[in-house]
């Protein structure tokens, strides 16, 4: 199996258009470093041909040039994008989807509560129907919870539900449903390789340490080193639970969650601009690492 991962950075990029924090700051004037990063999408094969887009952000035409292989150039039109899996309705997720409007009907595979958010709250996907078309596919949150792309040979996938808020514009933000937002296992069926996925997970239940344990990669939210971070820096914003994001930091985060899994790639991906760990030569930094973290950065590629 081999990942690509196409934007690292959490909504807004690294540096956000309208942010002076210490990492963007710093990375504008050179003072710190740091990588620029775009907003949150990976893309998985099993062969290096036919890949799943999972999630499709605001960046994905940059994201897209900088990887060829998604453009194998086969007939005067053509993609390597087998199907597009939403792990969840947010901006970051699913505005890229507009970009990809000019070619065949997209396929795209997303829970029902997803489905309903970007068909009512921000109906991306009735707006699509007037250019490329969607064919939709069904994820299924219960059991069994098994799927499969089309024309993405040898990947089977399967959806965790996370508990979480959906988006400020869903008609259910105030009641969340089973769906909103899911963590994906992919496993390659020849090699047996298991791949967990998680760019927003506020809480580590029985489930996903269950996947966790089983993974050969667990690449997971690495939004937030602490909790309070966006107030600390001054910025007027929400606390990192309250976001549905567990931070990097203290007794009961990330760090913790992940070192009982050792014989897995670690990697943190969806980092905010504010997040310390971007700057590679920070305390906070050192810290992930010298725990065996890796940090994702655009163009990183995994095989397994
Ligand atoms: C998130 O990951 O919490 C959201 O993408 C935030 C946002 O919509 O900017
Ligand atoms: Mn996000
Ligand atoms: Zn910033």
């Amino acid at each position: 199996m081999r990942i690509r991962v196409l934007g690292s950075a959490a909504g807004g990029g690294f540096p956000q258009w309208n942010c002076n924090c210490r990492n963007c700051d710093g990375l504008r004037k050179g003072s710190i470093k740091a990588r620029s990063r775009t907003q949150s999408s990976i893309a998985v094969s099993a062969d290096g041909e036919s890949w799943i887009l999972f999630n499709a952000s605001p960046d994905i035409r940059q994201q897209l040039e900088a990887f060829p292989r998604m453009q194998p150039g086969r007939t005067v039109r053509d993609t390597a994008i087998a199907g597009v899996v939403l792990i969840d309705g947010h901006i970051d997720h699913t505005t890229g989807l507009l970009i990809l409007r000019e070619g065949a009907p997209l396929r795209i595979y997303c829970t029902d509560a997803v489905f309903e958010d970007l068909s009512t709250g921000h109906p991306i996907l009735n707006v699509l129907h007037h250019f490329c078309g969607v064919r939709r596919t069904r994820i299924p949150v219960g059991r069994p919870s098994d799927f499969r792309v089309e024309d993405a040979p040898k990947l089977r996938l399967s959806a965790i539900p996370l508990a979480s808020k959906p988006p400020p514009f869903s008609p259910h933000r105030n009641d969340p449903r089973p769906g909103d937002n899911i963590g994906i296992r992919v496993e390659d069926e020849e090699t047996g390789a298991v791949l967990f996925y998680a760019p927003g997970l506020g809480s580590v239940g029985e489930r996903v340490v269950q996947c966790m344990s089983e993974s050969d990669c667990i690449l997971v939210d690495g939004t937030f080193w602490s909790e309070d971070e966006l107030l600390e820096e001054g910025i007027a914003g929400k606390r990192a639970s309250e976001m549905g994001h567990l931070p990097q930091s203290g007794d009961h985060g990330m760090i913790s969650v992940l070192r009982p899994f050792a014989h897995a790639r670690r990697v943190l991906i969806h980092i905010n601009n504010t997040n310390p760990i971007l700057n590679e030569e920070s305390e906070e930094r050192s810290i992930v690492e010298a725990a065996g973290i890796e940090v994702a950065y655009d163009g990183m590629e995994i095989t397994l």
